[in-house]
């Protein structure tokens, strides 16, 4: 196809002439995936690929004189401007010209691979373009030696894991299974991606943009990843974290949770601007013992999605840890799993090990009521010793949170996971249920506002009822922290 070499030829100009300078780059592509939509325009003009050369080298003069914070060339004028016009019965049709681009067709984040045939390939895509349009994904496995194999082409399948909550972008897991493996004899290659709007968004247009999702060199495929026992028996992935957080808070919820989940465990916390230099302070003794892993997505914001784009990281931590962990947990950092005194994590998730998924019953506590007899020493004790009562309401339906067992995961959710192999359970009352301090997270302050000196009060017609489950285990819990890091963190604040 004409527009295949062209894309190339632009491609390489760049290359040759301003390899120092990124930003021209990509004013380049811009402009070229302009030249790409405006060829399926119905538009007077037609463009060569000396004319695009032209352009291209106008664009250049311009922007290389400039710098990387000016914002992009301004585009021309859409070729064909629909004026308004009478038509029938005096009718007055209105038309409406658009100007700039809209929201990205996809924004790669991450691609992974699930087995020998399969990825899953995480991404952004504009909310509009799906609610109005189908866009539709083409995954080919293109070898690095196209001698000893040949290039495979497969259809994508997108799974919109936020469906309902995207903002101006959508979560998209496009799940590329190839009909047999692919880059298996260790030969390497890439995973290309093609997102074809098919004129979502404008009906007039199709573009289809071409994205090198992942890329494997000669050697370093290893299958035994997807059969071996996974590094982990239990991994945590976190939702994104941003705000004002109280390290003390952070602190105490690492400490039981470590306790709570053991050795093998590991810890997945995804910092969209709340990993501040005092949150910084109480996650440093973890990382360093192995137990915490942070990743930096501050990036992500420039991109409007629900909640921080929550739903993203979710699924990047499910397919990037995919085969390290036995079972993957997913709640917030408000949260506690619990399991009863008789009981041990593993003796409940062994007991759940025929179901793929099982979600947790939520216990709701109070973020600042606390107990009269604990008064004058509160502000020792931890959140979750002192915040002592529970919402006792009966018959509302509260959020659940949840674990699976993600070989056997696609896609997921933050409340659950609704693309999964295998059954789902959520008879788990007396099993395991998590208490939330909802609330309590971003408060830079004493959560203890009223003392209460009963078992059970009504407050604003919430009747609640005292609930010394977890301060139970508070004194364990400390103690577990100074025998794993020692008094380091002892002098947090809230
Ligand atoms: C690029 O600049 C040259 C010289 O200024 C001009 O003749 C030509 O029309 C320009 N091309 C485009 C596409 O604007
Ligand atoms: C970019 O250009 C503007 C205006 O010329 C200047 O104020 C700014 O300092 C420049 N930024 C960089 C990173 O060079
Ligand atoms: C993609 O979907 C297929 C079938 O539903 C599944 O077997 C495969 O594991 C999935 N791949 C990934 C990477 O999730
Ligand atoms: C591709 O594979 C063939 C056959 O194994 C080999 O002879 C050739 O050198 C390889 N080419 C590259 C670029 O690795
Ligand atoms: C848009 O382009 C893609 C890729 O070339 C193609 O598969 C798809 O059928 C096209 N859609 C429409 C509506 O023409
Ligand atoms: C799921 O549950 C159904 C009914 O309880 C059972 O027949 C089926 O075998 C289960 N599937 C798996 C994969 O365990
Ligand atoms: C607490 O609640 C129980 C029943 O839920 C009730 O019988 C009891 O009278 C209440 N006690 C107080 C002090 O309100």
């Amino acid at each position: 196809m004409a527009k295949e070499k062209e894309k190339k030829m632009f491609v390489g100009l760049a290359w040759n002439c301003v390899a120092e300078l990124k930003f021209l780059i990509s004013a380049l592509l811009f402009v070229c995936s302009l030249a790409t939509v405006l060829q399926f325009l119905p538009s007077r003009f037609s463009f060569s690929p000396s004319d695009l050369r032209n352009c291209v080298s106008n664009v250049s003069t311009t922007t290389s004189i400039s710098n990387s914070t000016q914002p992009l060339p301004v585009l021309p004028s859409p070729p064909s401007f629909h004026q308004d016009e009478v038509v029938e019965n005096g009718i007055i049709k209105r038309n409406f010209n658009p100007y700039g681009a809209a929201a990205y067709n996809f924004v790669l984040m991450s691609a992974y691979r699930g087995g020998l045939n399969t990825f899953a390939v995480m991404g952004l895509s504009s909310k509009p373009l799906h609610v109005f349009g189908k866009p539709s994904y083409q995954c080919e496995w293109v070898p690095h030696n196209t001698t000893t194999s040949t290039t495979t082409t497969t259809v994508g399948h997108k799974i919109l894991t936020d469906w309902g909550y995207g903002r101006v972008y959508t979560v998209v897991v496009v799940n590329c299974t190839f009909p047999s493996s692919v880059g298996h004899g260790g030969s390497g290659g890439k995973l290309l991606l093609h997102a074809s709007t098919n004129g979502g968004g404008d009906r007039n247009s199709n573009v289809t943009d071409t994205i090198e999702a992942l890329s494997e060199s000669p050697g370093s495929l290893n299958p035994s990843i997807f059969t071996s026992r996974p590094k982990y028996d239990y991994l945590y992935c976190g939702s994104s974290l941003y705000g004002n957080l109280s390290p003390q808070r952070i602190r105490e919820w690492l400490a039981y949770h470590v306790r709570l989940f053991g050795e093998r465990s590991h810890f997945v916390i995804h910092d969209a601007g709340g990993a501040h230099p005092e949150v910084m302070e109480v996650l440093k003794p973890w990382m360093e013992k192995g137990y915490v892993t942070l990743h930096d997505i501050r990036e992500q914001e420039r991109f409007d999605g629900y909640y921080h784009n929550q739903f993203l990281v979710v699924n990047d931590c499910l397919h990037r840890y995919r085969f390290d962990a036995k079972w993957m947990f997913f709640f917030d950092v408000d949260e506690y799993i619990f399991v009863p005194p008789k009981s041990t994590i593993k003796s409940v998730t062994d007991s759940l090990l025929d179901f793929t998924q099982f979600t947790i019953e939520q216990m709701t506590m109070s973020s600042k009521l606390c107990y009269s007899d604990d008064a004058r020493k509160t502000y020792r004790k931890w959140g979750f010793e002192k915040l002592l009562y529970r919402d006792g309401k009966k018959g509302i339906r509260r959020d659940r949170k949840y674990a699976v067992q993600p070989q056997n995961v696609y896609a997921t959710g933050v409340h659950m996971s609704q693309n999964v192999a295998g059954n789902t359970t959520h008879k788990t009352e007396g099993r395991i249920k998590y208490f939330h301090y909802h609330g309590t997270i971003a408060q830079r302050k004493e959560p203890c506002r009223q003392l209460i000196n009963d078992i059970n009060i009504t407050i604003d017609e919430t009747p609640y009822v005292l609930d010394t489950t977890m301060s139970g285990v508070a004194g364990t819990v400390k103690r577990f922290e100074l025998k794993m890091i020692g008094p380091r963190l002892q002098r947090t604040r809230q």
